[in-house]
């Protein structure tokens, strides 16, 4: 990676030391076929060119739909997986493709929790030996270990006295507290918590949730938290990405993105979300992404959202959109922003998260603004006649 690309700051980042970058990163996974010799015929593009930093003692939320790369990046952050490109930095030291043995340091400062406690825990261990297992690995001894084991089981919520009890002996939810105490024997500084709450019943999520929170106040810990919709990540997040098929469409301080989503994904996203009140619910405006995902082996070119999003144009198809700053910290990777004025748009300059495969057309910049929503194509035409996106009465 050269200096150039180099990327130093999130939208939060503040006067806060960032504990974690990932600078362009970029994980495909190769195809392999072959009867005697696997040849490699083509690539997942699982995540393509992604730049985000979590200052210490933050939450970065990070959706997206099913398969946008939200665990693979997750795993790239706790280095479980090598990039394929880009760096990944903890305390700005580069650690992209560090070995078994320089890792451990890190190893121990940063955690791993599962979406499904249920088959993260291993059936045949006593939660005693679950949660001591980290301990022993790191040379403290029986007795002491053993006192640690129920402290952390008294601070995340359990009964200490059930240190003796298998998994299946306990609810989804304490099944999940158990993972949180896990994770935490080793003393971590961030812990990237991989749709922790999904499995969860909404009163359950609630109360892991609150449980998270608390021992980030009390530990001053770091999480990167992820989830499928964007009304779980919302109370916990100071900042929040947005994924779609490998790629970062927008990125900006959580109360900034559901006061004024500017992605049209986001929208869509933020749109999905019930509102407790029915009668508010049923008179709201839906938007509803029309078909699936397209195939991350040949993603869509230009921007990759536009095969799905009602105000897609020709220049979407054709360029892809850097990410341009808003006012606000707000990072958003879209030629027809919404929810932004257009002397915000003219004053937008180019993220340096920007992918570097982005062009140079900045929002309102010469093509754009040519490419008027009669020139949709014709992907677009069919969704809006169609019948399956709702699109916003505004036009681009
Ligand atoms: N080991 C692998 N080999 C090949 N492709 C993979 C591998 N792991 C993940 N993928 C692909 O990479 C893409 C991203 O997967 P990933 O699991 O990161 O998505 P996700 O956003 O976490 O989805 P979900 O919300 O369902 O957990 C998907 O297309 C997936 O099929
Ligand atoms: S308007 Fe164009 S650039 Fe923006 S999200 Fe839609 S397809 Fe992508
Ligand atoms: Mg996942």
């Amino acid at each position: 990676m050269n200096d150039d690309s180099q990327v130093q700051a999130g939208p939060e980042a503040g006067s806060q030391p960032l504990l974690l970058q990932a600078e362009h990163v970029q994980l495909y996974f190769p195809i392999k076929y072959g009867v005697l010799v696997d040849r490699t015929v083509g690539v997942v593009h699982a995540v393509d060119d992604v730049s985000l930093s979590l200052p210490e003692g933050q939450t970065l939320g990070i959706v997206g739909e099913s398969g946008c790369g939200k665990s693979t990046l997750a795993r790239c952050m706790v280095r479980l997986l090598e990039p394929t490109g880009g760096t990944m930095r903890f305390r700005g030291r580069d650690i992209t493709h560090l070995g078994r043995r320089p890792l451990q340091p890190f190893r121990r400062e940063v955690q791993l929790v599962f979406q499904d406690p249920s088959s993260s825990l291993n059936p045949r261990k006593r939660v005693g030996q679950i949660v001591g297992t980290p301990l022993q690995l790191q040379g403290v001894g029986r007795d002491a270990a053993r006192a640690r084991v129920r402290e952390l089981l008294d601070r995340v919520g359990l009964n200490p006295e059930h240190v003796n009890r298998f998994p299946h002996e306990f609810s989804g939810g304490q099944r999940q507290r158990i993972g949180v105490a896990r994770a935490l024997a080793v003393n971590p500084k961030l812990i990237v918590l991989d749709e922790p709450v999904s499995a969860l019943d909404v009163s359950v999520q609630a109360q892991v949730i609150n449980l998270l929170d608390d021992l980030q106040d009390d530990l001053g810990l770091s999480y990167v938290f992820i989830a499928h919709d964007l009304s779980v990540v919302r109370h916990v997040s100071d900042q929040i990405a947005v994924m779609y098929l490998g790629k970062l469409m927008e990125l900006s301080p959580s109360a900034e993105l559901y006061r004024k989503p500017i992605h049209p994904y986001t929208q869509a996203l933020l749109s999905a979300i019930p509102i407790p009140d029915p009668q508010e619910n049923r008179a709201r405006e839906r938007q509803v992404i029309a078909g699936e995902p397209p195939n991350p082996i040949s993603p869509p070119s230009g921007c990759r959202f536009h095969t799905r999003c009602p105000w897609a144009t020709k220049v979407c198809s054709e360029v892809e959109p850097p990410l341009a700053e808003y006012p606000g910290g707000h990072l958003a990777a879209c030629h027809h922003p919404r929810n932004v004025s257009p002397a915000e748009i003219s004053a937008a300059a180019r993220s340096p998260l920007s992918p570097l495969s982005s062009g140079q057309l900045m929002p309102g910049g010469e093509q754009a603004s040519a490419s008027g929503p009669e020139e949709s194509s014709e992907s677009q035409v069919t969704a809006r006649t169609g019948g399956a996106v709702d699109a916003p009465d505004e036009e681009p």
